[in-house]
């Protein structure tokens, strides 16, 4: 498992906002929902949009091209075109630094 800091992007998340991070091949969608801040892939699982140009809509994200709908907790699929579950990654706290695990 790598460690990767995040601080900066946590930080920079207003509302509703979304921001991709690469974190050594893995590319990751940070979120800021309704819930909280949310770490999961940034290209859907239906035809591999970027999710990052799509919406935070409470804990959903949804993606631009065809609008599958993920939980951003879960991963799980919950509205749209047929498609497996989103991969989530770990974000963690602590020390006031944010951190996704891979
Ligand atoms: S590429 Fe995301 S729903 Fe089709």
């Amino acid at each position: 498992m790598a460690r990767f800091d995040v601080t900066d992007a946590v930080q920079a998340l207003g509302p509703g906002e979304s921001r991709a991070f690469n974190a050594d091949g893995h590319e990751i969608a940070l979120c800021r929902g309704d819930s909280g801040v949310f770490a999961v892939a940034d290209l859907c699982t239906h035809a591999h949009a970027h999710l990052t140009d799509g919406f935070v809509l409470g804990d959903l994200i949804e993606c631009p091209l065809h609008q599958a709908q993920y939980h951003l907790a879960t991963g799980e699929l919950v509205e749209g075109p047929e498609c497996p579950a989103l991969r989530t990654y770990s974000l963690v706290e602590q020390g006031g630094r944010w951190y996704v695990e891979t």
